[in-house]
């Protein structure tokens, strides 16, 4: 399976500190916005991964992620020249997604929970195995923001609306998405919205109506943060902060992941390190490698 990062957008709400930097390198807590989504994607496995954004951002993200050969994974870069929706990742990534399953997340979303490496995997079977799609709702009390997921009683997608007037459940869907082989060509048929998008929601629906979607919702004690405002970027930071603390973890140690995968040994990990200097993030990196890190129960 390949994975797209979609980090693009103009950031608006975030103005002005989106004025000059792309949102997705701005700090959540520890480090920067993007080790989030891309740390998600290797949890699923995914080491195959293609980062979108503007032109004036992408090579900021390059500086910083180079090939990605640091966390044992293979990066390239594209730019969207416009905001035109998220849909379109599928379309700039066409020849990167060749005949794969592709999977897509926001650079602005961050999710957090028990269990999470499995569900992924599952999605990732879902996609390879099955030919479905796979989204996640979440419940959320302004659900008139988001994509919103109607489901029946045996928790199966009937309707998915975008940015609803009158939402018909509380069920936002996050900005997490798998899809099996075929995306770019469907998304290829998606139509500009009335609000000038293609949309997510318009690609969805296809997989709905050839009932190849699942939705899997994300339950009590799951975090998932959009840190699109300033307050939820704030929430984000004092999230990680405390949950780092008091568990005496890293969320989004890239490297550390990389080595739990085994798609990295001791050695670059360590060396990993020393290029993070004494920052808390490298000095985390030095106890993993010394095996100080105790790995029971739920680590992503
Ligand atoms: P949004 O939150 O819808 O928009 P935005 O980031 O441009 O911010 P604002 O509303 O403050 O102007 O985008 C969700 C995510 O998707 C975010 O990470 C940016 C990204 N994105 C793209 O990369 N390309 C796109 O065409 C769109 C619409 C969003």
């Amino acid at each position: 399976m390949k994975g797209i990062v979609l980090a693009g957008g103009s950031g608006t709400r975030l103005y002005p500190l989106t004025m000059v930097t792309s949102k997705q390198l701005l700090p959540v807590y520890d480090k920067p916005m993007i080790y989030y989504p891309l740390s998600t994607l290797m949890l699923a496995g995914i080491k195959d991964i293609m980062i979108i954004s503007t032109p004036q951002d992408i090579e900021r993200f390059r500086d910083l992620l180079e090939d990605g050969s640091r966390f044992g994974i293979s990066l390239t870069y594209k730019v969207q020249e416009e905001p035109n929706g998220l849909a379109e990742a599928f379309i700039l990534g066409e020849e990167f997604i060749g005949q794969d399953s592709c999977a897509m997340i926001l650079g602005d979303n961050i999710f957090y929970g028990g269990g999470f490496t499995s569900i992924l995997r599952d999605a990732v079977k879902n996609a390879e195995e099955k030919d479905c799609a796979t989204v996640f709702g979440y419940y959320v009390p302004d659900p008139e923001r988001f994509g919103v997921v109607t489901i029946d009683d045996e928790g199966r997608a009937v309707k998915i609306v975008e940015k609803p007037k009158e939402p018909e459940s509380n069920y936002a869907v996050t900005g997490l998405y798998f899809y099996p082989s075929g995306v770019a060509a469907k998304a290829k048929t998606v139509e500009y919205s009335e609000r000038g998008e293609l949309e997510i929601t318009s690609l969805n629906q296809m997989y709905l109506d050839e009932k190849k979607l699942l939705v899997r919702i994300f339950g009590r004690g799951f975090a998932w943060i959009d840190t699109g405002t300033m307050d939820s970027l704030i929430d984000a930071s004092d999230f990680v902060r405390i949950i780092e603390k008091r568990q005496g973890i890293m969320i989004a140690s890239l490297e550390e992941i990389a080595y739990i995968n085994g798609w990295i040994d001791k050695d670059r990990l360590l060396k990993a390190a020393e290029s993070y200097g004494k920052s808390p993030y490298g000095e985390h990196l030095r106890t993993v490698a010394q095996g100080r890190i105790r790995y029971e129960g739920n680590q992503s």
